[in-house]
């Protein structure tokens, strides 16, 4: 496949090319600096000059708290950025593929999971503005999927967000911190290695359309952080606290599980979440030694 990638240096977008790569596509890889997804001429370019089979796009903004003030930018980046693709994507000939959230759910549902037919009914401007990126794909493009995925953690790291939450709780924990984390939010926390992979497989499938992609199974932040712990062979001062204790700008799900019935009927599976921490730890102590090798090496 010929795979324009934008958003390639992000958190997911860093795995997308490395599965990309691995498989033997031919990438095009294009950073927020080099490609805004508000602009249709920079979109325009890059399609002229990559001439790709499908468009992967990472872009969003998503720090939930700040999209409640900068309403008017994450409309731009999520919901006008989308249609600029999807548009653009359609008369190049491509197909798109686009990330949006669980948060378009705003928690209606307590315990039964999300289906990709339940009416979407956000309580956050970052739930709002991924709906209306979802809903102007669907307007401009047949020819799409539009990911919809949850709690994110992947070795580079969330650019949008400055890290990812395992690494926050293992910062905390190394240094000896009182940690404490609501037990009150339920969800599925996401390796991005694992979602990239069942992202390119989809892709493969030609069965356009909306799909939830997450890990399997759920928990609550606190259980989540509980079984890093336990995997990493941490003890930390943990307690588990309810959202209430917390102040925020932001109404946050206190469910928002997706259901993967859907992709399961397409023949793809995605891991459990509690499967993929020590993949994920395994990965991060392998770059954490690479790193310390060559810094060893330049001595
Ligand atoms: N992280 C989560 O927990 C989570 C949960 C559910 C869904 N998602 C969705 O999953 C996708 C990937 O998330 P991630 O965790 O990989 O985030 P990330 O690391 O912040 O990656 C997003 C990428 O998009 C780029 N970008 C931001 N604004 C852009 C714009 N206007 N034009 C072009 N590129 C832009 C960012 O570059 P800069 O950083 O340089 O601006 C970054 O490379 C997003 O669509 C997000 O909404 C994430």
């Amino acid at each position: 496949m010929k795979i324009l990638l934008i958003g390639a240096n992000g958190q997911l977008g860093t795995d997308l090319l490395k599965v990309f790569r691995a498989a033997g596509d031919t990438v095009a890889p294009f950073t927020h600096v080099q490609l805004d997804v508000r602009s249709e001429e920079r979109i325009a370019n890059a399609l002229a000059e990559a001439r790709p089979d499908v468009v992967v796009s990472t872009a969003a903004f998503h720090r939930v708290e700040e999209c409640e003030t900068r309403q008017a930018h994450a409309f731009q980046v999520n919901g006008i950025g989308a249609m600029n693709l999807a548009r653009l994507c359609k008369r190049a000939g491509a197909t798109l593929v686009h990330y949006s959230t669980d948060y378009v759910f705003g928690g209606y549902k307590r315990s039964t999971p999300y289906t990709e037919e339940d009416l979407p009914a956000p309580i956050s401007v970052y739930g709002a503005s991924k709906v209306l990126g979802e809903h102007l794909i669907a307007a401009y493009t047949d020819s799409y999927f539009v990911i919809r995925t949850c709690g994110l953690y992947g070795i580079a790291g969330s650019s949008g967000k400055g890290g990812n939450f395992v690494e926050t709780m293992l910062k905390k924990a190394a240094a000896g911190e009182a940690i404490r984390v609501v037990d009150d939010q339920i969800l599925t926390p996401t390796y991005t290695a694992d979602l990239a992979v069942v992202t390119r497989n989809l892709i493969l499938t030609g069965k356009f359309g909306l799909y939830h992609v997450t890990s399997e199974g759920q928990c609550s932040w606190y259980e989540f952080t509980r079984y890093v712990f336990e995997c990493a062979g941490i003890k930390a001062k943990l307690t588990p606290v309810k959202t209430s204790e917390f102040y925020s700008d932001v109404k946050r799900p206190a469910y928002s599980v997706l259901s993967k019935a859907k992709l399961r009927k397409a023949g793809l599976l995605m891991a459990s979440w509690k499967d993929a921490i020590p993949r994920y730890l395994a990965e991060r102590a392998q770059k954490m030694s690479v790193e310390t090798a060559g810094l060893t090496g330049s001595r």
